[in-house]
């Protein structure tokens, strides 16, 4: 535990505007040095400004403990300001140390983000989203090529192959070609700010992590659009693609559940780096859509039984995607069926990279259970829905079962936690921004195998 001293609020004998500054601008050994130094009475004796911050920091110091029992102080107080900040860190601290109490972080985010949609309030205090690509959540060696704004392919890499994979990217999430006017309209009531987006100048120019085929309701993709992943998702697969070529991780890439196939081009695509020639990029669907469950533990936990879309797209047409990209080609492998029926007899016997997007218990199950023992040391999993919890319950489960410890991080993506939403801008009785109403609050997770 970190309290080796006692925080005096009241004599200021630790700096908590230093503290927030150091947090902000994510300064870990600016946090050390003022927690060592800190005095803390009681966590009911914090207000919940000081309780969140605490929380925050002890996070970024490696004490996990310390850090929920402080957020979660605030999580029992009355709804206030603080509330979605702490429950927001909440959530990132218990994924990121460990999966126990997942699921009663998940049900204090969703109570808190209800109640914060229900009443008219100042939302406060710094979270982990604000950190961007700081310390411990993206403070991998991977985005070190990556940190400076309009270099998100790589630094020295040159400007025509930066242009390339941005194209590619708003070619897959249908930026190009996305109708201006519909595009504004869904900004202005998902920001509230009639300014937004005035001109169709300004729209055009919002190529930013949110941005992807689906629009703000996260749903009905447009059928010009090849992917549901938005760019901060794409951009992620990019960076371990990159970091994986760089770094010479063995192996292929297996995207399992392909959809129509847009993020399974950009993987071949990034292969073209591959010095080795040798790698492949696995598509593997049952091109059938998402199976219903067959396991009663799947039966009791997904979230799929009851969807009406199921993604269901035919291989003829992910076929066609590649072929119009230029990339149906011998580094593109099909496996087409169910995963338990393709994968165990797939022939891979390498990945340096498995992306997991497939929205349910079994599914995921049978990815893991065939792939990850295939997975290199220094390869990644990346789990597109880790908001399921079909999805968390069979990550949850595997991990501890194969005694995983590696972190879970955040992909750094999430446009809705790191977004400054304005529910400040929003009287009592008025209608919640589009976008807030019908966002989930997690989004997609990564791994990176050490051992
Ligand atoms: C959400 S979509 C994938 C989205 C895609 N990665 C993209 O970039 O748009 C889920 C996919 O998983 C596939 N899927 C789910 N469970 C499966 C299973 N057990 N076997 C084969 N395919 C499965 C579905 O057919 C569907 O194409």
């Amino acid at each position: 535990m970190l309290w080796q001293a006692h925080l005096i609020a009241d004599e200021k004998v630790c700096d908590v505007n230093s503290l927030q500054t150091a947090v902000s601008i994510g300064d870990l050994v600016k946090i050390r040095e003022i927690l060592a130094k800190a005095v803390l009475p009681p966590p009911a004796n914090l207000s919940s400004a000081e309780a969140n911050l605490f929380g925050l920091a002890n996070f970024f110091t490696n004490d996990p403990e310390t850090s929920v029992s402080l957020l979660s102080t605030v999580l029992r107080r009355p709804f206030g300001p603080y509330h979605l900040a702490a429950a927001k860190n909440v959530h990132w601290v218990l994924m990121a140390s460990n999966s126990k109490g997942m699921k009663v972080a998940q049900d204090q985010i969703e109570l808190a983000f209800r109640q914060s949609l229900s009443r008219s309030v100042h939302v406060k205090g710094s979270t982990v989203y604000d950190l961007t690509m700081q310390k411990r959540i993206c403070n991998h060696e991977m985005y070190q090529r990556h940190r400076h704004p309009g270099q998100w392919a790589g630094v020295g890499v040159k400007r025509w192959k930066v242009q390339y994979f941005d194209l590619l990217k708003k070619s897959i999430t249908n930026f190009l070609y996305r109708d201006i006017n519909d595009w504004a309209e869904q900004m202005i009531s998902a920001s509230g700010n009639p300014s937004v987006c005035q001109d169709s100048s300004a729209c055009e120019s919002e190529w930013d992590i949110s941005q992807g085929a689906s629009g703000f309701d996260g749903h009905s993709v447009p059928e010009e659009g090849h992917s549901v992943m938005r760019l901060g998702s794409l951009t992620h697969i990019q960076f371990i693609v990159e970091d994986v070529l760089t770094q010479g991780i063995p192996g292929d890439l297996l995207e399992a559940g392909c959809y129509r196939g847009g993020n399974s081009v950009l993987m071949r695509a990034l292969l073209e780096d591959d010095d080795s020639g040798q790698r492949i990029v696995w598509v593997a669907d049952s091109f059938q859509g998402i199976p219903l469950p067959i396991s009663e533990k799947g039966k009791r936990v997904d979230e799929t039984r009851n969807w009406k879309s199921r993604y269901n797209v035919s291989q003829h047409f992910v076929e066609s995607v590649f072929r119009r990209y230029g990339y149906l080609d011998q580094k593109t492998k099909f496996l087409p069926g169910f995963f338990n029926e393709t994968l165990p007899s797939s022939g891979i016997s390498h990945l340096a990279m498995i992306h997991i997007d497939v929205d349910a218990y079994d599914s995921t199950m049978d990815v893991l259970e065939s792939m990850y023992p295939k997975l290199s040391v220094g390869g990644y999993v990346v789990i597109d829905d880790f908001h399921l919890n079909a999805v968390r319950t069979a990550i949850t489960e595997y991990r501890s079962k194969h005694k995983i410890v590696e972190p879970i991080l955040p992909v750094p993506s999430d446009y809705v936690f790191s977004c400054t939403a304005n529910l400040t801008a929003r009287k009592p009785g008025e209608p919640v921004p589009r976008h807030l109403d019908l966002v989930t609050p997690l989004s997609a997770a990564y791994w990176k195998r050490v051992e």
